[in-house]
């Protein structure tokens, strides 16, 4: 028998990132918490700029939080926002995501306690590699 993991305590660690958001233009606030496979958990939430392009996302604020901190092979991320079902990742966070944690559990999330369990391959099948830079002509 297999035992499917308990993802409460990482999507409370989101949850609580999700606190902390700076989102005065959207006031839409998102927490995000990438678990390594050394046993860190680093948090994120989104960080909004009055330049709007200047933003970042609850997700890439937890991976570049991880990967700066040095740390590399992320087990799962969680990722939580006060949305009718699990959120759904943006377009950028999903290619951040296959690219910096390719062999994760992704755990989207919601404030009423819905989850949705994924992989970075299902939510961005075909994503740019860096395998695809190298096979530049
Ligand atoms: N946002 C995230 O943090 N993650 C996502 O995947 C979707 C969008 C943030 C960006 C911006 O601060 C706000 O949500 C509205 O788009």
């Amino acid at each position: 028998m297999t035992t499917r993991p308990d993802y409460t305590e990482l999507v409370a660690q989101a949850r609580a990132a999700r606190d902390r958001a700076y989102c005065p233009y959207s006031n839409f606030a998102v927490g995000a918490a990438a678990l390594t496979n050394d046993g860190r958990v680093f948090p994120g939430c989104n960080v909004e700029n009055a330049a709007f392009p200047a933003s970042i996302c609850a997700e890439r604020a937890a991976l570049i939080s991880a990967y700066s901190a040095g740390a590399r092979g992320v087990a799962a991320i969680a990722v939580i926002a006060d949305t009718p079902g699990p959120v759904s990742p943006c377009g950028t966070c999903r290619q951040v995501i296959h690219e910096l944690a390719p062999g994760c559990t992704v755990v989207l999330a919601n404030m009423r306690g819905e989850l949705y369990v994924t992989t970075p391959q299902q939510l961005l099948p075909g994503g740019f590699t860096p395998d695809d830079l190298r096979q530049a002509g």
